[in-house]
């Protein structure tokens, strides 16, 4: 029921674990794969590994920051870890990075020759790159992407940022270069916070952010690329559960990533989103997650074509003892009022924004013409 292909490989459901630090060596990517992942992907590989700062990762009850800065393994150590990590069997996907065409594809090379089902070009890592990410450049990805692509025979896939101007340009660049797919999104450049007593930052650079802060833009993100380019689509970005993965295959994702759930909640969480989707697709009569892959996009139009229609809030004559009352403060024209156990909408002044239906936690709001 799970079963997907994704870039011609056979996996046992959709759900990867992403590239970090809990796939650091082949020990990780392995209990990864036994917890349930469709597929993994190895924390970025770089030709340079360079000592890690610390701090370099804090987190609240959203999501976290981190100036993680790659494998600390060199690449000849990854021979040795992929055979671990391959021993049980399963898809491992070599997420590399580097600042050249010649060095990707030499990291890639090896890597594919350790048995790599997949490379991921790692060309977004919002610390490393200071102000400006590889990947708003689609020139410079072509070149990447296009020397990579020639260099190994198995899948390449690009992993985008979000921190670019047109995420549909990149993805083109992608594509016309052969590439095979497209991750999105990696983490979001921020600052988690400021501990004002002191006046420091959460960290002491700019941080990724990942976890839930973010799931809206790699949405957002994914759901472009899905309505520009014709290329399969990897989603990742705030996935915790099973109803996160589904929203990123009904906005175009064939596959996804878990990457700070895995983290901050441990291993099991992959094999509870697995199964909780192998629940949804059976109570949906899905046979195969594919049938609702894009189906959200039908009804992501573009804003010129969407049609006014007089439709306003309805909630009279619905009872409501629950006195919570977030109704009648956010609507900013007044048109909510409480009388005793019952709300009441003025029709002469609801302008059909449509927010009371989405604050009501009781969903007792509805818009309608
Ligand atoms: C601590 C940490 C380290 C990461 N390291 C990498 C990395 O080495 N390569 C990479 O491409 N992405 C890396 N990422 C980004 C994740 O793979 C993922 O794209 C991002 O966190 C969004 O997904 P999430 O919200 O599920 O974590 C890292 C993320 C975190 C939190
Ligand atoms: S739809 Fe908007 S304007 Fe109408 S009642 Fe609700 S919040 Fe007020
Ligand atoms: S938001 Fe919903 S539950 Fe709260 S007062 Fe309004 S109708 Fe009642």
């Amino acid at each position: 029921m799970l079963k997907t292909k994704f870039l011609g490989m056979e996996l046992p459901n959709p759900v990867m674990v992403a590239a970090g630090p809990w796939n650091r060596d082949g020990k990780g990517l392995k209990e990864s794969l036994e917890a349930g992942a469709g597929a993994v992907v190895t924390e970025s590989i770089v030709s340079d590994t360079v000592m890690d700062v610390r701090p370099r990762i804090s987190s609240d009850k959203l999501g976290a920051e981190n100036i993680r800065m790659y494998s600390d393994i060199q690449i000849e150590g990854w021979e040795r870890e992929m055979s671990i990590a391959k021993s049980s069997g399963g898809v491992v996907i070599a997420s590399i990075s580097g600042h050249t065409p010649s060095e990707l594809a030499y990291l890639a090379s090896k890597m594919e020759r350790f048995g790599a089902d997949a490379i991921e070009l790692s060309v977004s890592n919002p610390a490393a790159e200071s102000l400006e990410v590889v990947a708003s450049h689609a020139d410079i990805l072509f070149d990447m992407t296009k020397e990579v692509v020639s260099a190994v025979k198995i899948p390449v896939m690009v992993k985008l940022s979000q921190n670019t101007t047109n995420i549909s340009k990149v993805a083109k660049a992608v594509k016309a270069a052969g590439g095979s797919g497209v991750t999105a999104i990696n983490s979001v450049r921020g600052i988690l916070g400021v501990d004002l007593e002191n006046a420091v930052p959460s960290l002491s650079t700019y941080g990724g952010i990942s976890g839930e802060y973010i799931r809206p833009l790699g949405l957002a993100s994914v759901a472009t690329i899905a309505q520009t380019v014709d290329i399969p689509i990897c989603g990742v970005g705030g996935i915790s559960c099973a109803e996160n993965a589904l929203e990123y295959i009904m906005l175009g994702a064939s596959a996804v990533q878990v990457g700070t759930s895995v983290m901050l909640d441990g291993r099991d969480s992959i094999r509870k989103i697995v199964q909780e989707l192998e629940i949804w697709a059976q109570n949906h009569n899905i046979e195969n997650l594919s049938e609702i892959r894009g189906k959200a996009l039908e009804n992501l139009k573009a804003f010129d074509e969407i049609k006014f229609e007089p439709a306003v809030s309805h909630a009279n004559g619905v009872p409501c003892g629950e006195n919570c009352n977030k109704c009648v403060n956010a609507c900013m024209y007044q048109a909510i009022s409480r009388r005793g156990n019952s709300i009441r909408i003025d029709r002469a002044k609801c302008t059909g924004c449509g927010l009371c239906t989405f604050i009501c936690p009781a969903k007792k709001l509805k818009l309608s013409l």
